[in-house]
Order: C-alpha cells, then structure tokens, then sequence
C-alpha cells in the first residue's frame, strides 16, 4: 500500500512523558534549578545529550565531561526505576485498536523515537512485533527537530516521505515531521503544538482516521 505511518514513542503510544519530566526534574533539582512543566515542554522529543546540554545553560552551569556522564547516566536509571512497573495496560487509549486497524488495511508501521530506551519499553508493553521497521535513538546522528529519524523509518518501510503520517507530542517532533514533509499529527495540547497539521486530545478522538 502507498502509505505509511510513522509514531513516536514516549508521550504517543505510552505515558513516559511524565517519567522522563519527574527524572530530569530530579537532575535539574541536583542543579539547584527548577524544570517547570512548561520549560520541560522544550524536552519532549530531545535526545538525552542534548536535554542535559539544555538544563545546563537554563541553570548556567557547566561541568566535567565526567560528571556530565555521571548525570546522564543517573537520569536514565532514575526512569529506568519508572518504567520497569510498566505492562500492556500502559498503552495510551485507543494506540492498540488504531495500530491493528491499521495493519489489517496493510499499511506499514513504523517507531521513529528519540529514545534509546525505545525497543525496551514496546517489548514490555507488548507493541514490539507491531512494528515494521523500529528506528531509536541508537540509530540516529541527528536528533529531532532534525527530520532525520522520520526519514529513515520512511526509507525502511519504503514509503515515499510525502505519503508518511507522523504522530508526535513534541514540538521539536512535530517540527522533524514538517521538515519531512510529512503530514504531522500532534497528540496533546493545541497551544504547543501549533505547528501541527492536525491536533488531537487522543487516539480515541482520532478513530478511525487515516489522513
Ligand atoms: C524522547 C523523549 O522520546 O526520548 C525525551 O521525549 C527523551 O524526553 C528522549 O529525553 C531520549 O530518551 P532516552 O530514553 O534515550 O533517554
Ligand atoms: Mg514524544
């Protein structure tokens, strides 16, 4: 079939959003700075890395390579602690029933995340073998809003970018998808996600939609 459907993980399909802002909240508290929701805002969708880079200069602080590391390195088993209780009951409302709608069309699926994490949590949640083609963040040189991660799912699905479908909860992902020229699908708050072709509460309001 001629289309393609391209989802991000963390705040899409599962609510890891939240860990991800409780474990960065937590680093940035280390700092002695404090990561409001709306400054988290600017997170979604950002590679690890690059969110500590972003706490750092919001906090003006700099540090060692080796620290740098060490609280990279802490955020993760800080979430990691988050997401180990997590089952299939943890899909977001109307994600299964919309994937395996899609899949008995036969349209082709594809992970497009900036998490490393992302093979991990959709095996633990059941969603793994769904998927055509999984591209995280351990495949990628460029994080979002750089299109690159969308492009390579298209690519592996064998999809022509402009018949691809993104569906995102971050600015910096609503904004790689448009770089694409794909048709961006924002879930979550139409305030943020302004850029977006379309806004959608969730994928129970979306149905049977298939833009
Ligand atoms: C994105 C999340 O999906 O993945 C970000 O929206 C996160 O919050 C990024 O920083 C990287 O994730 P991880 O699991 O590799 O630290
Ligand atoms: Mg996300």
């Amino acid at each position: 079939k001629n289309k393609g459907y391209i989802f991000d993980l963390d705040g899409v399909i599962v609510d890891t959003a939240r860990f991800h802002f409780l474990a960065w909240k937590r680093t940035a508290d280390e700092l002695e700075f404090v990561l409001t929701p709306e400054l988290n805002e600017k997170l979604k969708g950002v590679s690890r890395v690059d969110s500590l880079n972003k706490i750092l200069d919001w906090a003006g602080k700099s540090v060692s390579e080796e620290e740098f590391d060490r609280l990279a390195v802490e955020k993760n088993e800080y979430y990691l602690s988050f997401v180990e209780q997590m089952t299939s009951a943890d899909i977001l409302p109307g994600v299964y029933q919309y994937i395996k709608l899609l899949k008995e069309i036969g349209y082709p699926v594809a992970l497009g995340s900036a998490s490393k994490n992302a093979p991990m949590i959709l095996k633990k949640v059941g969603l793994y073998d769904m998927f055509d083609a999984i591209v995280d963040g351990n495949s990628v040189t460029k994080a979002k809003p750089d299109p690159e991660v969308f492009l390579i799912a298209a690519k592996k699905i064998g999809i022509e970018d402009t018949a691809c479908v993104v569906f995102e909860d971050s600015e910096a992902g609503i904004d790689a998808a448009n770089a694409a020229n794909m048709t961006s699908v924002g879930l979550g708050d139409t305030g943020v996600l302004g850029n977006a072709d379309y806004v959608f509460a969730d994928f129970l309001e979306i149905k049977d939609n298939l833009f």
